[in-house]
């Protein structure tokens, strides 16, 4: 597999530079709070590849059930000989490979290109998916859009973009329509997207999957301020902060915190200064927010695209909604 990382010269100083921005306009900020992109460094997806596989974390269950009934109707649908699948935010792909094998199963040619934020992601997904004669594979380690754009010289096959795993469910109600009108620039008329939502459901659900028992959840945000310690030179006692995940039905959200266990001075060198914490002071992490069908239905037709169809599995606790592109 060939793996791309986009804007490499650049990428070390400049993320590192827009890391140390938004990390200091975050803990300024009243509430404090922290950008959910910065989680997944290769510890981070390390970790977040142990919550997809507990036993409380059923989104990923859910979306597998999905994918594995409707691997060989999508080729169906799209009638094509050969397309590009280009994966935004892949993870460690053992559901991409689901959708990818039934393409290859109906002699479809695939030239795969995952993109995600994280270099860990693709040798997790490379032990996952590998090449053959029906399938190549272009890894792009960058941010969505420059992901997209690179991509862009490249393609000239009808695109499917999987946006999977309910990443879009981090996105609030404005930034999900500015996100998906961008998207929908970089497509053309009649390419597809299969978008993973995860649904409303009975509220214990929600809180048993984002506060795993094994403390997967717990050790995931908590590795965001290791990241900050190792790379911005900050001394967070990670004893002294807990995660809390609650749901706020007003929202439609669950959404992740952590928080202070006492009154304390945390001091970050590269920042050149000190951000005090009051006891029980919450830092917000992330948003996931829970659809509905109708909710669904009313992102695609305000950003340009036509439902083909809902895809749910057998719980009904999630769905993937393939659209295509209206230009
Ligand atoms: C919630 S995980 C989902 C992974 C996978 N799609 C799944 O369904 O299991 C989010 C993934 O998106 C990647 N990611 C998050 N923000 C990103 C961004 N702005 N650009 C590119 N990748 C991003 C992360 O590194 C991570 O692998």
């Amino acid at each position: 597999m060939k793996v791309t990382i986009v804007n490499q010269e650049k990428k070390t100083d400049d993320a590192l530079e827009q890391f140390s921005i938004d990390v200091l306009t975050g803990l300024c900020s009243k509430p404090k709070n922290l950008p959910a992109k910065y989680f997944y460094d290769d510890e981070g997806s390390k970790i977040f590849q142990k919550i997809t596989q507990h036993e409380d974390y059923y989104p990923t269950r859910s979306e597998f059930n999905i994918l594995s009934k409707i691997a060989d109707t999508l080729p169906e649908l799209l009638k094509e000989d050969e397309i590009d699948i280009i994966e935004l935010g892949v993870g460690d792909g053992h559901k991409s490979k689901l959708v990818i094998d039934g393409f290859t199963r109906a002699k479809t040619k695939v030239n795969f290109y995952p993109i995600d934020i994280s270099r860990e992601a693709m040798n997790l997904l490379n032990t996952n998916i590998q090449e053959n004669e029906l399938l190549s594979i272009e890894g792009i380690v960058s941010e969505y859009f420059q992901g997209l754009t690179h991509i862009r010289e490249n393609s000239t096959n009808k695109k499917l973009v999987l946006f999977l795993g309910s990443n879009i469910g981090n996105f609030n109600n404005v930034q999900v329509q500015g996100f998906l009108r961008r998207l929908w620039l970089c497509l053309n008329n009649d390419d597809y997207i299969l978008i993973g939502f995860d649904l409303k459901k009975d509220i214990n659900k929600l809180l048993t999957a984002y506060n795993d028992s094994a403390g997967h959840t717990t050790n995931f945000n908590l590795n965001l301020l290791t990241r900050i310690n190792r790379e911005l030179g900050g001394n967070f006692d990670l004893s002294k902060f807990q995660h809390f995940g609650t749901y706020n039905p007003s929202l439609g959200a669950m959404l992740s915190y952590l928080l202070s266990l006492e009154a304390q001075d945390v001091e970050i060198k590269s920042l050149e200064r000190s951000f005090h914490f009051k006891p029980y002071e919450a830092i917000h992490l992330e948003y996931s927010f829970k659809y509905i069908e109708s909710d669904i239905e009313f992102l695609s037709g305000h950003t340009g695209f036509e439902v083909i169809d809902h895809f749910y599995d057998d719980n009904k606790y999630f769905t993937d909604s393939l659209w295509k592109t209206k230009k």
